[in-house]
This record gives C-alpha cells, sequence and structure tokens, in this order.
C-alpha cells in the first residue's frame, strides 16, 4: 500500500473545497466553460468514458466529482437505467443542484448525494459494482480518493478515471503547458467576469499530476488489478480502468 503523505502534497491542484467554494461559484457557468476551455473535446472525452461504463456489467454505479452530472447523462443516453442504482455525487451543493435538474428524467434511478471522493463513510465497503470520476481526481488527494473507490467497489467491481495526461512528445507538451498557462487564466477570468481561481486550480493540476505510466503505477500500488490507460486528443487526457481484484492480491 502507498503511503497516502498529506493532504497537501497528493492534492494536484493544491485544491481544498473546505476552504474555496469555487466550483460552487462557478456552476451555472461550468459547463459552457468547459466547452471553450477543450474547444468542445471534453465531449468527446465524455462519451468515450460513457462508453467504456457501458461496456462493463453493474446495477450500482457511483460517480464521483460528478460537477453537472455529464457522465451520467451520456451513461443513460446510452443504456437503460432500468434496475440500476446511479450515485451522482460532488462536495458542491450548487453543482449538485444542476445535475439534478439535469438528470430529472432518470430521478427513480438517480440519486444525487453530497460526497468528499476523499472520505465517503456513508457508502459502505464492497457496495457498488462501478465507480466513475472525470476531471476530478486532480483537484482531490488522489491517493485518498483511489483507496475510498477501491474500498466501496465490490471485487471484481471497475473503476474508470478520466484525467489530465502528458502528450508523449515532451517538447508539444511543453508547448500545451505554456498554452494553457496563458489562455486558462485570462479566458477564465473573462468567461466569470473576474473570477478565474477555478482555472488557476485546474491549471496547477494539470502540469503537477502525474503521467499516464505513474498513474498505472499509483493505481496498482494501491491494489488495483487490470489496470490500463487510453490517451485521447494526443494524450492532453487518458481514460485509466482498473478492476478491484476477486481477492487481495489477484
Ligand atoms: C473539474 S469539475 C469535473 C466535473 C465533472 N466530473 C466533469 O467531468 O465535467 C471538478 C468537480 O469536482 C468537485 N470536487 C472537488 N473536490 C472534490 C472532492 N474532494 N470530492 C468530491 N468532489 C469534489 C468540484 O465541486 C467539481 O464539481
Amino acid at each position: 500500500m502507498l503511503n497516502t503523505g498529506s493532504p497537501a502534497r497528493k492534492n494536484a491542484a493544491e485544491f481544498a473545497w473546505q476552504r474555496d467554494d469555487v466550483f460552487g461559484r462557478i456552476a451555472s457557468r461550468y459547463d459552457v466553460l468547459c466547452d471553450v476551455f477543450s474547444l468542445g473535446l471534453h465531449r468527446v472525452w465524455k462519451r468515450r468514458v460513457a462508453k467504456r461504463l457501458v461496456g462493463e456489467e453493474w446495477n450500482t454505479l457511483l460517480d464521483g466529482a460528478t460537477g453537472t452530472g455529464d457522465i451520467i447523462l451520456r451513461v443513460l443516453g446510452r443504456s437503460s437505467a432500468e434496475g440500476r442504482t446511479i450515485v451522482a455525487s460532488d462536495v458542491s451543493p450548487r453543482m449538485l443542484a444542476i445535475a439534478e435538474r439535469r438528470l430529472q428524467a432518470f430521478q427513480s434511478a438517480v440519486s444525487l448525494r453530497q460526497l468528499d471522493a476523499e472520505n465517503m463513510p456513508s457508502v459502505p465497503s464492497q457496495s457498488v459494482d462501478a465507480y466513475s470520476i472525470s476531471l476530478g481526481l486532480k483537484i482531490c488527494n488522489r491517493h485518498l480518493a483511489m483507496q475510498e473507490a477501491l474500498r466501496v467497489l465490490r471485487p471484481g467491481g471497475r473503476l474508470v478515471i478520466l484525467e489530465a495526461s502528458n502528450i508523449r512528445w515532451g517538447l508539444l507538451h511543453r508547448l500545451y503547458l505554456a498554452y494553457m498557462a496563458l489562455c486558462m487564466p485570462a479566458l477564465g477570468w473573462l468567461a466569470t467576469g473576474g473570477d478565474a481561481s477555478a482555472y488557476k486550480y485546474l491549471l496547477q493540476g494539470i502540469r503537477d499530476f502525474p503521467t499516464a505510466e505513474e498513474l498505472t503505477r499509483e493505481l496498482q500500488a494501491h491494489g488495483f488489478a487490470d489496470v490500463s490507460f487510453e490517451r485521447l486528443s494526443l494524450g492532453i487526457v487518458a481514460i485509466h480502468t482498473a478492476r478491484k481484484p476477486w481477492r487481495a492480491g489477484i
């Protein structure tokens, strides 16, 4: 098992929701801002995550750091909700309020819960078949979040992570980071009417998040099996999948 270290050290974005309700402040504009910053690419990435989840066998899905519920919307756009229990969770009540509105058509299957992905004592161990977290791991203490994911998953359960990653060509990656450093805070400032703090956290998170290979090793060190990843958009993001072993050590 990994030493999970101090929360600040393992939170790539150095973000603490207890100190700053920044995602709450931008909640109503979050979806538009995602389109602006990713030039619409987040839609492609999330469709791919949904496809991965739909391809798995599960009855109970927990989506951590769900934001406005984008992943669940896409999963339910591709598969039936019948007989399924889906939990959309986030720390921000304002994000959850938007997710609730967007997921209204599926209210018999989806429940909204305010949960901290780092510590979810109200979610019983081994109670979910699949756990997903998209663009949220870099703004949490990822080691605590991975530990919690492993705890709540049933043996054999699936973990699907969408997160910032690394372009394999170093120069291109550095150019991408320089472009983001220039554009993200400025666009964020303009788009939010002067509150660019969310985008400073996200930028910091993108810079300091481990490479796909490093995250693979971290997931394995936490005890996940069948760990693999797929780079998307040259490696700007990657989808990581893993399984909770059927038995300890497998
Ligand atoms: C960048 S948004 C991603 C939202 C959504 N998953 C998506 O892909 O669009 C990050 C979300 O993580 C939430 N968040 C931040 N820290 C969290 C934590 N410790 N536990 C759960 N959610 C958290 C924020 O409130 C925000 O809604």
